[in-house]
């Protein structure tokens, strides 16, 4: 398995309701992430995003853009490592999103056909919320965790 696909759980998704869109999503899914998904395929980052995001982005030193993408177009959650030290983390993160809820314990991701690993993903979790509406779900998602408010001023849509 290519080290990006690690699927979300779905009672996260469930939890945080409909999305609009996935930009990156994988190209053969157990399940639909959004309305309308972006792969590998069509590259997410170069295709237009529009209404409520998710964004579980591809690892490393790409998620960034994923996240900066995310940040310009003011709309979604995202869910990364709780890496709160990064660079990525202070650029797209503490000083651009609305909300953040730090997930209780540690996530187990789901292999492509829809199975769950049997080991959990090593790190802690976090859901990010860019836009006061999404801030308002992560809120009041029911997800274990630690709900944490940012006092940024979103910049709302780049498409
Ligand atoms: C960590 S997985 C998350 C999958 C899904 N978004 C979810 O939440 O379960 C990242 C996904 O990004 C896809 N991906 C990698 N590069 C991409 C690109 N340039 N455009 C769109 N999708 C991409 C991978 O194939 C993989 O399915």
């Amino acid at each position: 398995m290519k080290n990006d696909e690690w699927l979300t759980p779905p009672h996260v998704l469930k939890a945080l309701g409909a999305f609009d869109l996935d930009p990156c999503a994988p190209i053969k899914r157990p399940w639909e992430m959004a309305a309308q998904h972006y792969t590998a395929q069509d590259n997410g980052l170069q295709q237009p995003w529009s209404g409520r995001v998710w964004l579980n982005p591809p690892y490393g030193a790409e998620a960034a853009k994923w996240l900066a993408r995310l940040a310009a177009h003011g709309a979604g959650v995202a869910l990364i490592f709780a890496r709160t030290e990064t660079e990525m983390f202070f650029e797209h993160v503490w000083s651009k999103a609305s909300a953040l809820l730090f997930l209780k314990g540690r996530l187990h991701f789901h292999f492509v056909d829809g199975t769950r690993a049997p080991a959990n993903g090593g790190a802690p979790s976090v859901l990010i919320a860019y836009g006061a509406a999404d801030a308002e779900i992560l809120k009041s998602c029911g997800l274990l965790g630690a709900y944490v408010p940012l006092a940024t001023q979103q910049t709302q849509g780049d498409d």
